[in-house]
């Protein structure tokens, strides 16, 4: 663990203010509090807040924002604390300002298909009640079981269900926002077209609490489909279930998950969670885990049986069919759970680039050679369908990605692939703090001028998870 203590930013005036604005039980700053909320699930890496704050209401979170800019003390706005690229991180010190008291969802809005929610709702919790009205929220990311719908709006989440239904920015309609400024302001309409200005909404998903706190949510939702079949296809070589992926799209296919386990991180998951659901063995090299959903099981019977049949041209395995919901339930719990095995196991810097499908397997081949020249061991799984690959690093010394001058140059090889094959360094984990030494490799100086006085017109002393993204200067 690395990290820093800051201590001296907030005076005991200030202290007073802030136990007047939220009640005293909501200021902490005891040694266990500042250690849990000075570090998220990213890498090995330790910040302490010099007090955590759990306001209640937009009103408390706008008195506190107040209050902080006039004294230009550093606000670390946090949602559950599932992200992996360090945006919760409170690096500078100051205010680590929770959002978990702020979690009711207000109002599903049946006759409109939206829901109004606040944002410390944990995911799951939020499509389950939407799902009782036959509604469907679709954006999963694997945490969805512990992280707020909160943070997967300033994350611009994905999950595997991207690949048909979109992320999260695909939901949002609007958003209750509070400045720097503490003044407050709605970014849009509960509508489903706008044209009306800069698209403020947009600006603020995905900016990864940089702007503004977000403490209201619109979100639009679809009715939920009826059925989903599930499949498990094993192939010898990484390059072939690579290739497959576009394949499937090329013939005409939307599967609702596309997604790849290479069988190193298959095995370590296996072994975590005790299962012996998917055949592990020598000739395998590559699972791919493919979902159709709708509302006629005929149609996607004959969908999952095409899909089988193309897949032969690429050399797959004996296909594994999930025949019930607790088939279906341990293939997804083995998929969702492969970051926190393998971060477990070694695998500690975790990486979540992104290149058009059809690059995928260059992609892999590429990682593959640069774990050779840097001495390391890469594992490679995610939202194949996406071309959306996680690429989870385990260095014999090196544990931490932020600091290492030599990882740093490793990674900056990998973005320099990436960006040669058409993608990105993010998909769906953001910049955060620990990929902002990368932002020049994919953006010229202007993106980045554009993107620093942005911020300056949101958050012009600079006060809100500031350091975050980019810094202000080179
Ligand atoms: C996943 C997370 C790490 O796909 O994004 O498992
Ligand atoms: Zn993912």
């Amino acid at each position: 663990m690395s990290g820093a203590t800051a201590k001296g930013l907030i005076t005991p005036e200030n202290f007073e203010l802030f136990k007047q604005i939220v009640g005293e039980p909501y200021v902490l700053a005891d040694a266990e509090n500042l250690q849990h909320y000075g570090h998220d699930e990213t890498e090995h890496l330790q910040y302490y807040p010099e007090v955590v704050l759990k306001p209640k209401s937009t009103e408390e979170v706008a008195a506190i924002m107040q209050l902080c800019n006039t004294h230009k003390i550093p606000v670390t706005p946090r949602g559950a604390g599932t992200g992996l690229s360090g945006g919760a991180l409170p690096h500078l010190g100051g205010v680590l300002l929770s959002t978990e008291r702020l979690n009711k969802i207000i109002q599903i809005d049946e006759r409109n298909l939206q829901v109004i929610t606040e944002p410390g709702v944990i995911t799951e919790e939020l499509q389950n009640a939407v799902k009782e009205k036959g509604l469907f929220y679709p954006p999963d990311p694997s945490s969805r079981g512990s992280c707020f719908i909160g943070g997967n709006i300033s994350e611009n989440s994905g999950g595997p269900k991207a690949v048909k239904y979109g992320v999260v920015k695909d939901y949002v309609l609007n958003l209750e926002v509070v400045l720097p400024s503490g003044e407050v302001i709605w970014t849009g309409a509960n509508v489903l077209k706008n044209s009306t200005g800069y698209n403020l909404t947009q600006l603020v998903v995905g900016s990864e609490g940089t702007l503004g706190v977000v403490t209201k949510i619109v979100l639009k939702l679809i009715p939920h489909p009826k059925f989903d079949l599930l499949m498990l296809v094993p192939f010898a070589s990484l390059d072939n279930a690579s290739a497959a992926v576009s394949a499937i799209f090329r013939a005409g296919f939307v599967p609702s998950a596309l997604e790849l386990v290479e069988i190193d991180a298959l095995k370590i998951v296996s072994k975590m969670v005790d299962s012996t659901a998917v055949p592990v063995n020598d000739s395998i090299a590559a699972h791919l885990i493919i979902e159709v959903d709708g509302n006629n099981i005929d149609v996607l019977m004959s969908e999952m049986e095409a899909i089988a049949e193309l897949l032969t041209q690429f050399d797959a395995g004996e296909v594994f069919f999930a025949d019930d919901a607790q088939q279906k339930a341990e293939l997804w719990k083995l998929r969702r759970r492969v970051a926190e095995a393998v971060k477990t196991s070694g695998y500690t810097i975790e990486e979540d680039t992104v290149v058009p499908r059809a690059e995928l397997p260059a992609l892999i081949k590429g990682v593959k050679e640069l774990g050779k020249q840097y001495g390391f061991h890469a594992v490679c799984y995610g939202h194949a369908g996406d071309g959306n690959l996680h690429i989870r690093i385990n260095h014999p010394t090196i544990k931490n990605s932020h600091g290492s001058e030599e990882m740093t140059t490793a990674l900056k090889a990998l973005f320099e692939l990436v960006k040669s094959l058409g993608g990105t360094i993010s998909g769906e984990h953001g910049i955060g703090l620990i990929q902002k030494p990368y932002m020049h490799t994919v953006f010229k100086k202007a993106n980045l001028h554009l993107m620093r006085e942005i911020k300056k017109a949101f958050d012009p002393n600079n006060i809100l998870n500031a350091g975050k993204i980019f810094d202000l200067e080179d």
